[in-house]
């Protein structure tokens, strides 16, 4: 049997049908058919090697919902049958500080799905299955994916920034991630304004919990509003100006990132030292964090809002991305 794929060739080519023979399974791994799969933004960066370690054929999609068909001999806690999800995370070491806190999201020998190996725009994906993940009843197939990438970046990020409830948060861009985040942050307590270049997107995140819009005109907030936020997060894959974003926190607040600019960020030291304010950065989410964020999903009723395409209808769905007219995130099935 061979794994049937649609994959990038070269840098920044539409994606084409092609096939690859599946590796034996190791004791750790599992083989999953390929329920339905999420296109990340993160897909087109490793399409076009914007981070400069994308390996081709590159086969995207790492937001996979699957159903077990098989499992390696070492493997007791994933049986055939079961439906799970897959996120960027391919693998890590299990074995150094940050895997035994937790952070294997942070382990210095992390692997990636697409980056490491074939990724789920696919009939079928081989993955080591510590790091697939057995969903929620509730949570839909095609709702699960967007979770896998999407929701548990924005979730460990608004963690990280300090979130807990009765906060006010900012969320810059309303994409696959933003739409999630606006969820997340409104549904556990906190008012939510959300920064937007698109104005068509208003209602929207109103319904999605929004508490209000600033418009992004020409890369700027067109307002400050009046009262300062206790954490903003970014979700912008494009620079911005990091300052006016900086200055609307209150004191000890924070800017994370999560939105990865593909140029290198300049910015005074003032607004972040004269009210202790922090800027960090965050990559997707621990294991332990990934089940968390699954169960908050489930509980409160987070759903990503979906376009669904056949894996034929791949490249419309990645030009749809690429010219922010998704709304909000593209999930892949296989028919
Ligand atoms: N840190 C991590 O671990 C991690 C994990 C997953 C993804 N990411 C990164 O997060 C970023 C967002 O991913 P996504 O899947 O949410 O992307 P997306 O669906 O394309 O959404 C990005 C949103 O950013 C806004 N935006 C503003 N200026 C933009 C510009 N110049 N170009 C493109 N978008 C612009 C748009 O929202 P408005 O229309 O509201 O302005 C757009 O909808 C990407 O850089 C991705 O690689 C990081
Ligand atoms: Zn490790
Ligand atoms: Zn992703």
């Amino acid at each position: 049997m061979k794994i049937k794929a649609w994959a990038a060739l070269e840098r920044g080519k539409p994606l084409t049908e092609w096939s690859y023979d599946p590796p034996s399974l190791a004791p750790h791994e599992v083989l999953l058919r390929v329920e339905a799969c999420g296109l990340c933004h993160s897909d087109i960066h490793m399409i076009d090697n914007d981070w400069g370690q994308s390996r081709y054929p590159l086969v995207p999609g790492h937001e996979v919902v699957g159903t077990v068909l098989a499992v390696g001999s070492g493997v007791s806690e994933l049986s055939v049958g079961l439906r799970v999800g897959v996120g960027w995370q391919r693998s890590s070491c299990l074995a150094c500080d940050d895997c035994l806190r937790g952070n294997e999201n942070c382990c210095d020998r992390i692997q990636s799905v697409i980056g490491d190996g074939y990724g789920g725009f696919a009939d079928h994906i081989v993955m080591d299955s510590r790091f697939c993940f057995p969903l929620p009843d509730q949570i839909p197939t095609e709702h699960a994916g967007p979770l896998m990438c999407g929701g548990i970046t924005v979730y460990s990020g608004l963690r990280a920034a300090g979130l807990s409830s009765g906060q006010r948060v900012g969320i810059i861009g309303v994409g696959g991630l933003g739409h999630l985040a606006v969820q997340f942050a409104s549904r556990l307590g906190n008012q939510v304004t959300v920064f937007t270049t698109s104005e068509n997107k208003a209602e929207e995140a109103a319904k999605l919990g929004a508490h209000d819009t600033v418009l992004v005109r020409n890369g700027k907030p067109a307002k400050t509003p009046s009262r300062s936020f206790n954490l903003i997060l970014s979700t912008v894959p494009a620079a911005l100006p990091l300052e006016s974003y900086l200055n609307m926190l209150c004191t000890d607040g924070a800017l994370c990132m999560v939105g990865v600019p593909n140029e290198p960020l300049t910015f005074s030291l003032f607004p972040l030292l004269v009210k202790r304010r922090r800027l960090l950065a965050s990559p997707i989410g621990g294991r332990a964090q990934m089940r968390e964020m699954l169960d908050v999903a489930a509980r409160f009723g987070v759903r990503p809002i979906i376009e669904k395409f056949r894996l034929t209808e791949i490249n419309t769905a990645i030009a749809k991305v690429r010219n922010n007219t998704i709304r909000y995130r593209a999930v892949l099935v296989p028919h």
